[in-house]
């Protein structure tokens, strides 16, 4: 009876605590299934978030991709539209400049060719970094002579120098063999920076460059005892548009683009740049550049430092030019004749298409905006058409303002060998139209 009245007791007791675990669990249960509704509900309304932000993100993308578009082309367009008459401009000054002229006119188109090379400097260093930004610069490899290229900076920038107190010197290690093959434009534009900068920020001082010259590259220190730097300042002077503080816009003028330009082709060409400086005492930038020696039988280098290899003479070469600008081509065949070489020109698409048809030529050269037929256009029918088969394999250059990186790609794509950008100096003419003849 004890012992019924026991287990009855247990067993009541088991029952209370199942029911009560069941309970438990029921509620669990429950409350498992509302936080799985409850996480299910999140997970949509997130699933929906991240679908609204990446669609905003990718309008965005959209909008900043069409901004860049909408830049370059206005760029493009900029340039072209700056280019053109500047060409003229360029072009008829170094043609006056070999005229008879008075001491006072001299003068004068000292100052316009001047303020051209500046103006041409600008629009060459805007449409730089965009080439240099996108890793697309072609580097034209001559041998040259880098202590000369430097001696005749110092010699273009002693009046600078001399008229604001400052002693410009340059000392090199010398050299049996002093010809390097690379990129002599590229070299002189690192240098001139350098100097243009050290001469800007230095008074009554004084602003030396050293050369030194080794079997595998060369290196220029400029060195100046100008305004100098503070530590944190030489981390941003080689971005775009940044100068070492905003007072120096309004004291010494530029646009903070010439350390970034030079960084980069310093990077491109796999050399490198850095600065030492102190406040009030001045500053040292130096320059690595991996170019070899270079050998002399190849080539033949010419007094004034434009280097022709014998195969690039213009003796007796015949060119065919299309070109509708009357200033531009009376230029162009200024310069041919002055290297003894022979132009014909024909002033629109169609006409070049004759004159192909009727004769041999050893280089072509094409203005691609032409009225009739422009110059890819013109390329692409001679090198198709029976009619002009004699010229089938004549190298051909383009010769344009609209000289955008893209548009340049487009040019070879076409079938150029090269382009010569306008505005050119005769010497960037010259080797352009070299570089073309090499390229049979
Ligand atoms: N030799 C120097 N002495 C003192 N400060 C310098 C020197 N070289 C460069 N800097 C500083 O670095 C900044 C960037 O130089 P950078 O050549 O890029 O621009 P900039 O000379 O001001 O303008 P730009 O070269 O576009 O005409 C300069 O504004 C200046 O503050
Ligand atoms: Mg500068």
């Amino acid at each position: 009876m004890t012992e019924d009245f026991i287990s009855r007791a247990r067993y009541e007791r088991e029952v209370t605590a199942r029911e009560a675990a069941e309970r438990l669990l029921e509620q669990k249960s429950h409350d498992l299934y509302r936080l799985n509704v409850e996480l299910l509900s999140k997970s949509d309304s997130l699933a929906i978030e991240v679908q609204e932000r990446t669609r905003e993100l990718s309008k965005a993308l959209e909008a900043a991709q069409a901004a860049t578009r909408a830049k370059d082309l206005f760029l493009a367009n900029m340039s072209h539209e700056v280019r053109t008459p500047l060409t003229g401009i360029l072009g008829v000054a170094q043609l006056l400049a070999e005229s008879d002229l008075s001491q006072e006119q001299h003068e004068l188109l000292d100052n316009l060719q001047a303020s051209c090379s500046t103006l041409k400097n600008i629009i060459d260093d805007l449409l730089d970094l965009k080439s240099l930004e996108r890793g697309r610069v072609q580097f034209r490899l001559y041998p040259f002579d880098p202590v000369e290229v430097i001696d005749s900076l110092v010699a273009r920038y002693e009046p600078v120098a001399t008229s604001s107190g400052n002693r410009l010197v340059h000392v090199t290690s010398l050299s049996s063999s002093r010809l390097r093959m690379g990129d002599r434009t590229r070299f002189e534009q690192v240098v001139a920076n350098l100097l243009t900068n050290a001469l800007k920020f230095t008074q009554n001082g004084t602003i030396e460059i050293k050369s030194c010259i080794s079997d595998s590259d060369v290196t220029v220190v400029v060195s100046d005892s100008g305004i100098g730097m503070q530590s944190d300042q030489l981390e941003r002077i080689f971005e775009d548009f940044t100068q070492a503080d905003s007072q120096i816009a309004a004291r010494y003028g530029g646009t903070g683009l010439g350390l970034s330009i030079v960084r980069m082709i310093m990077s491109q060409l796999g050399g490198s740049i850095h600065v030492t400086s102190k406040p009030d005492e001045g500053s040292s930038f130096t320059a690595v550049f991996p170019i070899v020696a270079a050998s002399s039988e190849d080539f033949l280098v010419r007094p004034g430092g434009v280097v022709h290899s014998p195969s690039m003479s213009l003796q007796g070469k015949r060119i065919l030019l299309a070109e509708d600008n009357r200033i531009n081509a009376k230029v162009i065949r200024t310069f041919v004749a002055k290297h003894h070489g022979e132009t014909t020109l024909a002033t629109g698409g169609l006409e070049a298409l004759g004159k192909a048809a009727s004769e041999k030529y050893d280089l072509m050269i094409f203005d691609i905006n032409m009225p009739d037929i422009g110059g890819v256009e013109l390329l692409h029918r001679i090198r198709t058409s029976r009619a002009c088969a004699i010229n089938s394999g004549t190298p051909a250059l383009a010769c344009t303002a609209n000289a955008m990186p893209d548009q340049i790609a487009n040019y070879i794509e076409s079938g150029f060998s090269g382009v010569i950008r306008k505005p050119f100096e005769a010497h960037e003419f010259i080797a352009g139209v070299a570089a073309g003849l090499a390229a049979k």
